[in-house]
């Protein structure tokens, strides 16, 4: 398994569009502040022209991650061979240190939902879904991380908690974790449970990357609608899991209401700053 791979470290940003015309004129494709980029596999999965020959001159400078929303993991529809075929000849001509995707549903009966649907935290779950992360391994040839989804809805039927859910089906395909800070916030919100378990009940050494996001407070809920810069529940979060966890490459996603480049790098300073005082409290504490 893992065959070709840049170690990742560091901190990076999503690869949006609207950044194109900065990262490749402003910079010439090397912005400072920024160590690589994430792309969303499916913006470039089979896909030519000007958004191939853009993201391959990036990619020159930049080591880069891939994250999936199709691979629906926890689906029961069999596992999107064609899809995965896509996925693979992109993996080869990107050649990204990671790829991911969410522990989530996204369709059924061939149709894709387009949304990041909940499982039900059961052993028949964990089963089935780390079974397929196995096969998807197999045929990747590679790790796949898994990220923990932002929920709104539990299930009568859940027969443990989400941390012991994502650490159990990790361990069973021995498959690699993306912990999204924000998503535990707001999973932990709408929930009532307490993030630090969370964080306290995940396998570190498994945990190859984080995200960090901004969110809608409604109230009594929250949306995971990475539209606003990340809020200080959040930053805090992610200091506590630095702490726990020692250095894990960083990104923020924005997906909406999408800043100016340089504002981005300017919001990923923190990041930096926050982890490395964090990385200074594991060291007096140990
Ligand atoms: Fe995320």
């Amino acid at each position: 398994m893992e065959p070709r791979r840049d170690s990742l470290s560091g901190f990076g940003l999503g690869l949006r569009t609207q950044h194109y015309p900065a990262i490749l004129e402003e910079h010439d494709g090397r912005a400072e502040g920024v160590d690589w980029f994430e792309i969303i596999s499916e913006n470039y999965i089979d896909v030519g022209g000007a958004p191939r020959r853009n993201l391959m001159r990036i990619r020159e400078h930049y080591p880069m991650v891939m994250h999936g929303v199709s691979l629906s993991i926890g689906g029961t529809d069999p596992l999107d061979m064609d899809y995965l075929a896509g996925l693979k000849r992109l993996i080869d001509m990107v050649e990204p240190a990671l790829v991911s995707d969410h522990l989530c549903w996204t369709g059924v009966h061939g149709i894709n939902l387009h949304d990041l649907l909940p499982l039900p935290f059961t052993l028949e779950t964990v089963r089935h879904v780390a079974e397929r992360i196995a096969r998807v391994q197999d045929y990747l040839g590679r790790h796949i991380l898994i990220e923990n989804a932002s929920t709104y809805t539990a299930f009568a039927a859940d027969e443990m908690s989400e941390w012991e859910f994502v650490t159990e089906i990790a361990e069973r395909a021995d498959c690699h974790i993306l912990l999204d800070v924000n998503n535990i916030y707001v999973s932990a919100f709408n929930h009532g449970f307490q993030a630090l378990d969370y964080l306290a009940g995940v396998p570190a050494g498994r945990i190859k990357q984080i995200h960090l996001a901004g969110h809608s407070h409604e109230g009594d809920y929250i949306i995971d609608t990475h539209d606003h810069p990340v809020p200080d529940p959040v930053w805090e979060l992610y200091g506590r899991a630095i702490e726990r966890l020692g250095p894990v490459p960083t990104m923020i996603e924005r997906d909406d209401n999408i800043p100016p480049f340089e504002e981005l790098v300017r919001e990923l300073q923190q990041a930096r700053a926050l982890s490395e005082a964090a990385l200074h409290k594991r060291e007096a504490a140990q």
